[in-house]
């Protein structure tokens, strides 16, 4: 797909339902006995991956305009996670919990992805984890330190922990996303964060009903062509904006775009962006969990920055759904931007403009997307090689988008 400069973008609009907050929703409503409820789903090929999934689980899952999930009594099975980390990593967690064995399998990048990360923690609890094979049952409680500040990591050790006797607690890197924490909350879980420790105890969930956000990632989009393009307005409404999912914004904020976040309801904002002259900034490793899907775009937006801009610990980029560090600075690189891998630190050198002509050859969702935007704001045409990937996460990006 050939991507022409953008000349102009004003647009008030909305963005696809959050994808974090759907694969929850199935999920948990799977495991409450009882009808949940889900308000504006995501319907993407990952959120579907989790239905197929939790169908062959037994959950009872209907599709229309809101999704209902019929749920309690599941069994182990083998499931097929298509591309997608959140299904696999939190089912495993599910997983843990039941008498059977279930066996997981995924598309080749899933398959390169790491999931000992998951594993470990469950068989600390009692589960036999042999590769993508979970046989679960009697589980005990752990006090367990989680290693890196990944919500996917966190959601399966407190699935676990709904099913294993005890008092579960979980510290050290709990600082990411809480959607699980939040949801299972409202199903009624024995469940409590307190100075960044979470316990949990074994819980049974109450069906409720859901009323799914935008997807903060991505209104990242539009809100960067909002930025960049001269002139360039946008008024995205309705976005989920939990503390934990504003990085970005929060960083270009600092960074000197004019952005204002309007919360209307409960972590539901309207969001405004005019084109800013963005100065260089920083990101540090604590900030990196709050924007973790961004630090693509938000490299591509440094370097319209003049000076160097620096996003620290950027290391865990290497097992999304490619190595994303190195993908950046390929199609930064290809765009004309000049871009430095220094181990897990990303330096970019802004010149205020990207000379464009590249291109983006690779399959990542998140990247696609990103090297769209690259195109439209830079001052020649570039190429995407798989526009289609979109369909994982944004469904309809590009007709949105032309
Ligand atoms: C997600 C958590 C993040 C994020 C992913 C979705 C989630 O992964 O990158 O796209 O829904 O929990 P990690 O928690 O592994 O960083």
């Amino acid at each position: 797909m050939k991507i022409r400069p953008l000349k102009r973008f004003k647009r008030i609009m909305t963005v696809p339902p959050d994808k974090s907050i759907t694969h929850r929703a199935l999920i948990f409503g799977a495991l409450a006995k009882g009808k949940t409820v889900i308000k504006n789903p995501l319907a993407s090929l990952d959120t579907l991956s989790t239905v197929d999934c939790i169908t062959k689980l037994g959950a009872e899952v209907k599709l229309g305009n809101e999704w209902t999930v019929k749920g309690g009594k599941l069994f182990g099975t083998s499931l097929d996670c298509g591309n997608s980390g959140t299904t696999m990593r939190l089912l495993m967690g599910v997983a843990a919990g039941l008498a059977q064995t279930t066996t997981f399998t995924g598309d080749k990048s899933l398959k390169s992805r790491p999931m000992d990360r998951i594993t470990k923690p469950l068989s600390l609890m009692g589960a036999k984890c042999e590769g993508y094979k979970i046989t679960g049952g009697e589980l005990h409680a752990i006090d367990y330190e989680i290693p890196i500040p990944s919500a996917q990591i966190k959601s399966a050790v407190i699935l676990a922990a709904l099913s294993a006797e005890g008092e579960t607690v979980l510290r050290g890197r709990t600082n990411s996303r809480a959607h699980t924490e939040v949801m299972l909350k409202k199903m009624g879980a024995q469940i409590a964060t307190q100075n960044g420790v979470i316990k949990i105890k074994k819980s049974t969930l109450q069906p409720t009903e859901f009323l799914v956000g935008g997807d903060p990632s991505s209104a990242a989009y539009a809100t960067a062509l909002a930025l960049l393009v001269p002139d360039g307005y946008a008024y995205i409404r309705g976005v989920e904006c939990s503390y934990e999912r504003m990085g970005f914004y929060r960083k270009l904020i600092e960074a000197g775009a004019e952005i204002s976040i309007d919360e209307t309801e409960d972590n539901v904002a309207n969001i405004g962006v005019r084109y800013s002259k963005i100065l260089p900034f920083t990101v540090s490793e604590t900030e990196i969990p709050y924007l973790i899907d961004e630090i693509p775009l938000l490299a591509l937006v440094a370097c319209f920055a003049r000076g160097e801009s620096v996003i620290a610990g950027a290391g865990e980029l290497k097992v999304k759904e490619s190595n994303r560090l190195v993908e950046t600075a390929k199609l930064i690189k290809s765009l004309g931007g000049e871009i430095l891998l220094d181990g897990d630190k990303i330096r970019i050198l802004g010149k205020g403009n990207l000379q464009g002509g590249g291109a983006y050859e690779g399959n990542d969702h998140r990247m696609v997307m990103t090297a769209a935007v690259g195109c439209a704001v830079s001052q020649k045409e570039g190429i995407v090689a798989h526009p289609e990937c979109v369909e994982i996460s944004f469904p309809g990006f590009f007709e949105l988008f032309e």
